[in-house]
């Protein structure tokens, strides 16, 4: 029988490189559970996946401390960055003894940190989770969004990119076409 392709015939290293080609947004997902202290982690695979139930889904690495409080917790929130937080999204990714020391939050669902300045806060109850290899997705069901105004935070082949304001002006005036203004996402 002929079986497909094991992952470790992939390089992994143009593997890298063949996701990095694709442009995402910057999140911290932050989280807290009873008894331990509140948790946050940068995270770029975030997506939304379903309209009716409200649903987004985070990709967690099984080694990341913030799995468990994920995968057992009651919820989380997505704190969309803004083009000015390239700051915390680095020290949302470094190791630190306390990475909200000195970051503005205010409590939200489950008591769980959101990020001030954020562009956008997404609350959610734990779903559910499925088997991602390395990572855990971890489905949330969307219960509170707070948006705010501003631009986001872009990454791409390992780099941060803060678009000048009069390129998004440009651009959102151009996204005047129907089937944008209609489509659910
Ligand atoms: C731009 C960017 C995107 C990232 N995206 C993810 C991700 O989607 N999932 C993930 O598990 N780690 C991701 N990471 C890595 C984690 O942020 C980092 O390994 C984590 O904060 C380490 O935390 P820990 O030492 O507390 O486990 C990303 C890092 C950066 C800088």
């Amino acid at each position: 029988m002929t079986m497909p392709a094991a992952v470790a015939d992939v390089d992994p290293r143009l593997l890298r490189r063949a996701m990095g080609q694709f442009a995402t947004g910057v999140t911290v997902i932050t989280t807290v559970t009873e008894g331990s202290a509140p948790a946050g982690c940068t995270v770029n695979a975030f997506t939304s996946l379903s309209l009716d139930p409200p649903l987004v889904l985070v990709c967690i690495g099984r080694g990341r401390a913030m799995h468990p409080l994920l995968t057992e917790g009651p919820g989380y929130a997505v704190n969309v960055l803004a083009a000015d937080q390239e700051p915390l999204a680095g020290t949302f990714a470094r190791p630190g003894p306390d990475r909200f020391a000195g970051v503005a939050v205010r409590s939200g669902r489950h008591g769980v940190p959101l990020l001030e300045g954020a562009i956008a806060h997404i609350e959610c109850d734990r779903y559910g989770v499925l088997d991602g290899g390395d990572h855990a997705i971890v489905v949330g069901r969307v219960r509170d969004l707070h948006v705010g105004d501003g631009e986001p935070l872009l990454y791409s082949q390992g780099a941060f990119l803060d678009l000048p304001r009069q390129d998004w002006e440009r651009a959102t005036a151009d996204a005047r076409h129907e089937w944008l203004l209609s489509a659910p996402w």
